[in-house]
């Protein structure tokens, strides 16, 4: 019966061209949907978005996959433990499917999305075939078509990873559901830098930038729901070049002086950033939109020149420090954020001997580090010279150890600072509510749950490793 209602319902929509739900539409087809997210915050957005995609069948999103009428696996493929969890979790998700057949009756669907569909779509069906579908990063727009297609009587499998004539972005329907008041917007995705370990610009392909308008519309309606930060997406972000509606392209730098102009929109920010494409327009709007918060994730992945080519990085180390030492220029409290890969083929201990030099000097507010994984397809993977395990393992150790110091000397040289605080929840204890200073900072204190969305004036009273006990001063009317 739910079968049936669900492919009459398939077609309604379809034959409506659009997404509108009548009430006694969503009253009757109320489903649940359990979406998993791994990796990184591009993953968080699509799979907000696959939440959108969905609700005009009645999917209502839930915490709980036990009473779940539909799980996606929104996987992860940048490095082997990412890709091997989604296999353990498809392990368990294996019983619970069979576990509701049978004491319930009822047919949980289970698909896996995200990077590592898109790169082992194949393997994942003959591995687990009881996923009924399998869903690259450029088709979940595809996702009502695909649903209406499973056919439990037969062992055909769906796969559809595709890179599409069409464009996802212009096949999404608006946002469904508020997004809070910190919300992530994709600008730009794929990458062309095909950096030697990478696999991304296999999985998610080529560069490509949304016109900028539809990027203003999505922020102006996030806004008009609540949103107060954004943090625009992107593998490559800076490489944005998106088409200005009047025959131009806008670059990243212009595109957030555009965003800034939106009344209620107080913060911005940005990630993922390639240091050659930090060109000089961005650069400025550090120093000259104060919507822009002082806080940049920038990836070296290695301090060693050598090791920098052999990556096919295509800069060098003081090519990086150049960049960060004009965007301290311009605003002198930036706090720096990175990547880095321990372990790559053929680094020596003088090359890590370089990025230990690298982080010293550049004085890191938080940064992550990686042992490197090889990713089948990817040039390093078939490189002889691969580096112990045990050696990647002290250098991880190392590295962090000089990490975590630097990432608690920031936060211990902003205590007593007075800075704002957007509120985004409740903390992890009884009265406490947590938001993030402009540095990127956890920061929780004392206050109400009717501040949330409100951006309050904080005195940063203690420093931990990962976040800072804060204090409302007063609250700052958020317009
Ligand atoms: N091995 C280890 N780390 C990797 N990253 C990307 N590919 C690999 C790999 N093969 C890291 C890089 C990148 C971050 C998202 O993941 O540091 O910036
Ligand atoms: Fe991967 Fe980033 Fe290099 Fe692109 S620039 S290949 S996303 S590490």
């Amino acid at each position: 019966m739910r079968l049936f209602l669900d492919h009459l319902y398939v077609k309604a929509v379809k034959e409506r061209h659009g997404f509108a739900l009548l009430e006694c539409d969503k009253a009757l087809l109320t489903k649940k949907l359990y979406i998993k997210t791994y990796g990184c915050q591009m993953n968080v957005y699509d799979s907000d978005r696959m939440a959108d995609v969905l609700a005009p069948l009645g999917y209502a999103p839930t915490d709980m996959v036990d009473g779940a009428d539909m799980v996606i696996l929104n996987t992860c493929h940048i490095r082997e433990k990412a890709s091997e969890k989604v296999f353990s979790e498809l392990g368990r998700l294996r019983q619970l499917k069979e576990r509701v057949a049978d004491q319930q009756g009822r047919c949980m669907t289970i698909a896996v999305a995200g990077c590592v569909a898109q790169a082992e779509g194949e393997e994942i069906t003959r591995r687990a075939p009881w996923v009924d579908i399998v869903v690259g990063p450029q088709t979940y727009h595809r996702l009502p078509e695909l649903v209406s297609q499973i056919d439990p009587s037969s062992r055909n499998r769906i796969i559809d990873t595709d890179f599409p004539e069409e464009v996802k972005f212009d096949c999404l329907p608006g946002e469904h559901a508020p997004r809070g008041p910190a919300a992530f917007l994709s600008v730009q995705e794929g990458c062309d830098k095909f950096c030697a370990f990478c696999v991304v610009p296999y999985t998610r392909g080529s560069e490509f930038s949304r016109p900028a308008k539809k990027v203003l519309d999505e922020a102006r309606r996030l806004v008009a729901s609540g949103t107060r930060e954004l943090t625009l997406l992107g593998q490559n972000v800076n490489a944005y070049h998106g088409d200005n509606g009047s025959g131009g392209v806008w670059s990243l730098g212009r595109l957030i002086r555009a965003l800034a102009d939106i009344d209620g929109l107080e913060r911005i920010r940005y990630t993922t950033s390639h240091p050659l494409d930090m060109d000089d327009e961005l650069i400025a709007a550090h120093g000259n939109v104060p919507q822009l918060m002082p806080y940049l994730h920038l990836p070296i992945q290695s301090g060693s020149n050598h090791i920098l080519q052999e990556m096919n990085r295509r800069h060098t180390r003081d090519i990086y420090m150049a960049v960060i030492d004009k965007l301290r220029t311009v605003r002198p409290d930036i706090a720096m954020s990175g990547d880095f890969i321990v372990g790559f083929p053929g680094e020596s201990d003088q090359d890590f001997a370089d990025t230990l030099a690298l982080v010293s000097k550049v004085g890191y507010a938080s940064a992550y580090s990686f042992k490197y994984s090889p990713r089948p397809g990817t040039p390093a993977a078939n490189v002889e010279k691969q580096v112990p395990e045990s050696v990647k393992s002290e250098r991880l150790e190392s590295l962090q150890q000089l990490l975590n110091a630097q990432q608690f000397a920031f936060n211990k040289n902003t205590e007593g600072k007075l800075v704002d605080v957007l509120v985004e929840r409740a903390g992890g204890r009884v009265g406490q509510m947590a938001g993030r200073s402009p540095y990127m900072q956890a920061v929780n204190f004392i206050g109400e749950a009717d501040q949330i969305g409100q951006i309050v004036s904080c005195r940063l009273s203690a420093a931990r490793q990962n976040s800072m006990k804060g204090e409302i001063i007063n609250m700052k009317v958020a317009v």
